[in-house]
């Protein structure tokens, strides 16, 4: 049984700390042997807005099919005025394109969450924000969430987190991811499922 885990996020900034804390939890998850697939700031800057003609002629589709496959998403955001940036927002709207689904939205899926900032109020409302998001999708947002408070030197230039808080929550928020989307693997494995 391979399970399928989906990470999302960063900013549009060359070498985004928010995306270098997603590729570490997201390394963590893929630990067991999942299978990953990462959509970093690059990506979601070349998506168009939800729901404009870009969109209706098929931008985004990959990112919405990893996430129809998945078990186990990760979604890293910075907090830009205490909040989730507009996009990663933008690209969570895209999971609209899987209202109709079996299992809609993030249904069936533990979803880790990490938000950055530089200061601790961002990081904690963008956490609860991104929680609120992942509720209202059904998804099942992982015990841990990670908080990350952002300064250069925070990752090396080869991407080794060198702060011990920000490693150890970005690790165990990817173990939780992984847990959870074994579980939810298996118990779609069941006959009958
Ligand atoms: C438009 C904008 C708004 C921001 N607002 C906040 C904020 O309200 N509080 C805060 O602590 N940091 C704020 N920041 C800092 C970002 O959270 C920080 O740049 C981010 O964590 C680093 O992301 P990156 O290295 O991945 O680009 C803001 C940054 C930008 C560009």
């Amino acid at each position: 049984m391979t399970t399928r885990i989906v990470a999302i996020g960063g900013t549009v900034n060359p070498g985004s700390t928010t995306e270098q804390a997603l590729r570490l939890a997201a390394a963590s998850a893929a630990t067991g042997g999942a299978d990953l697939q990462v959509f970093g700031g690059a990506y979601l800057a070349a998506l168009p807005h939800y729901g404009s003609e870009a969109h209706a002629k098929g931008n985004g589709s990959e990112l919405v099919e990893a996430v129809r496959q998945a078990d186990g998403v990760l979604i890293a955001a910075p907090g830009y005025h205490g909040t989730i940036s507009g996009l990663v927002k933008n690209a969570l709207d895209f999971l609209e394109d899987l209202s109709k689904d079996e299992r809609p939205y993030l249904d069936g899926r533990a979803v880790g969450l990490i938000a950055t900032a530089y200061g601790d109020q961002a990081t904690m409302s963008t956490l609860f924000a991104m929680r609120s998001i992942v509720h209202a999708l059904r998804g099942w947002p992982t015990p841990m969430g990670a908080t990350i408070r952002t300064y250069r030197g925070l990752f090396s230039p080869d991407g080794e987190c060198l702060e011990d808080r920000a490693r150890m929550q970005l690790e165990l928020v990817g173990q939780q991811v992984a847990r959870g989307a074994r579980a939810f693997a298996l118990a779609a494995a069941e006959p009958g499922a």
